[in-house]
């Protein structure tokens, strides 16, 4: 795909595979928005008021129909917003092209090539001379990564004269990283400062502001993993996850259901024990490895099945991930060893070989995102935030359940005055994100 920025009639930038996809796109984002009330709920409480109006949001983060519901979202209410996806494989075009066409900036295709890949992540944050985005959501961190090598270099190059040697790693991403980045570095020395987020150390530089990177999370309801491996005969089948948090839970309990064998690996003894408790042996990899016909990892870490185990195992066994975006699995490793069946290259199966999970769970996890933004944002002057992490309070997770609830039918028991104890919810605190460790 040649990488040239296109542009709609209205002079909005883009970049998408086939924009005449646009009206399919349109017809399923509709769809959607039917199964995610936490989002439209948004629209409909937040949106006159345009609480974002002068917003500039960079998105990374897979373009499917679900975050293209995300996207319009913080659209009405008054965000400008410049989007790319986190996954070389994820992207749905039909939802790209909806989105480019009718609401925001979007470079994004499913299956980009690395080079493509950064490409997209830089023109997502690229808002032009004036400057960089006001806020991020950062599925996986990219976007994050590449203004802080960024920053990095520029800090070098002014120092030292010294532009960043892609040659210098044997990392390929790396490498294409770092020669976006000098080709940068030539055309503005300052491109990546003047999106920092950094206003405690720059105050009278006036630097334009970026005020807060939001992680994209989701509670372990790998739906889409289930439906693609129910189609696979699972019966009786040995299927080894690596980690049994949140992730790693839901899925094995979708596999047991649908009658396959499952054991766990894992590091921390409250999760093996929670494991054992549903009937889940728990095993090291080592132990296993020469039985099971399936390995998934979830574990959030690194470097989980290396090529040693992949020599072990079954010829014509099945790797995949769905735990960090693409380093749990190494792949260098597997390119000098065949036998082994990897899906979606390591990266996250449920959203490169399947659409993602299903609307009304995105919408649980994308409404805390915008309610999360918009505290940011209100934000922004007082000082209350701090550079460090912080995590929803539970009263926002309250509040976005809530939301979910009438579209399952449920109704809530209110509490009368005369049956309330004193009870953990009267002591935390109801006005802010906590920082993380101290809740
Ligand atoms: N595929 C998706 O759509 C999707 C959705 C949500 C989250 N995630 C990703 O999945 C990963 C896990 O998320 P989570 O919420 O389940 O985290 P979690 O912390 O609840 O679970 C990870 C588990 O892996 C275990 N673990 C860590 N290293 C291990 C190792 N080397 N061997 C065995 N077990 C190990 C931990 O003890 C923990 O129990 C994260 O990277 C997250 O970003 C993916």
């Amino acid at each position: 795909m040649a990488l040239i920025v296109e542009k709609t009639s209205s002079g909005r930038e883009y970049k998408v595979k086939d924009m005449s996809q646009a009206d399919f796109g349109r017809l399923e984002l509709e769809l959607a928005e039917v199964e995610m009330p936490g989002l439209m709920s948004c629209r409909s409480e937040f949106g006159p008021s345009q609480p974002f109006k002068g917003a500039r949001i960079t998105g990374s983060l897979h373009m499917t129909i679900q975050t293209a519901v995300l996207i319009e979202t913080l659209t009405s209410l008054g965000a400008e917003v410049r989007w790319c996806s986190c996954n070389i494989f994820s992207t749905q075009d039909h939802a790209a092209a909806a989105i480019a066409r009718d609401s925001a900036a979007v470079f994004a295709w499913k299956g980009e090539t690395l080079q493509e890949y950064w490409w997209c992540t830089e023109r997502a944050l690229d808002w032009g001379p004036g400057g960089g985005p006001d806020m991020i959501v950062d599925d996986g961190g990219d976007a994050t990564l590449l203004i802080h090598e960024g920053v990095k270099a520029e800090e070098e190059f002014e120092k030292s004269g010294k532009i960043p040697d892609p040659t210098s790693t044997d990392n390929v991403e790396f490498q294409i990283v770092l020669g976006i980045i000098r080709d940068g570095l030539k055309e503005d020395p300052k491109k990546y400062h003047k999106m920092r987020i950094d206003w405690l150390e720059f105050p009278r530089r006036r630097l334009r502001e970026l005020r807060g990177c939001i992680r994209c999370k989701l509670m372990g309801v790998c739906c889409s993993l289930l439906s693609m491996l129910m189609t696979l005969s699972l019966r009786a089948r040995l299927l080894l996850f690596c980690g049994y948090g949140d992730v790693g839970k839901g899925c094995a309990s979708a596999m047991k259901q649908a009658g396959a064998r499952v054991i766990v690996t894992e590091i921390d003894p409250i999760c093996a024990l929670q494991a054992l408790m549903e009937g889940i042996p728990v095993q090291t990899l080592e132990d296993v490895v020469s039985e099971a016909d399936i390995f998934v990892t979830t574990t959030g870490n690194k470097d989980i099945i290396m090529v040693d185990h992949m020599r072990k195992m079954k010829n014509n066994a099945i790797v995949c991930n769905i735990g960090h975006f693409d380093n749990e699995i190494d792949m260098q490793g597997l390119e000098t060893f065949p036998g082994i069946i990897v899906l979606a290259e390591g990266r996250l199966m449920n959203l490169g070989c399947a659409t993602g999970h299903p609307s009304f769970v995105m919408s649980c996890s994308f409404t805390n995102q915008v309610i999360a933004q918009l505290e940011l944002w209100n934000e922004r002057t007082t000082g209350k935030y701090e550079k460090k992490v912080y995590v929803l309070p539970k009263h926002l997770d309250e509040k976005v359940a809530a939301l979910h609830l009438g579209k399952l039918g449920a109704k809530l028991t209110k509490l009368t005055q005369s049956s309330l104890r004193t009870s953990a919810s009267q002591l935390r605190d109801p006005t802010s994100l906590h920082p993380t460790g101290t809740k």
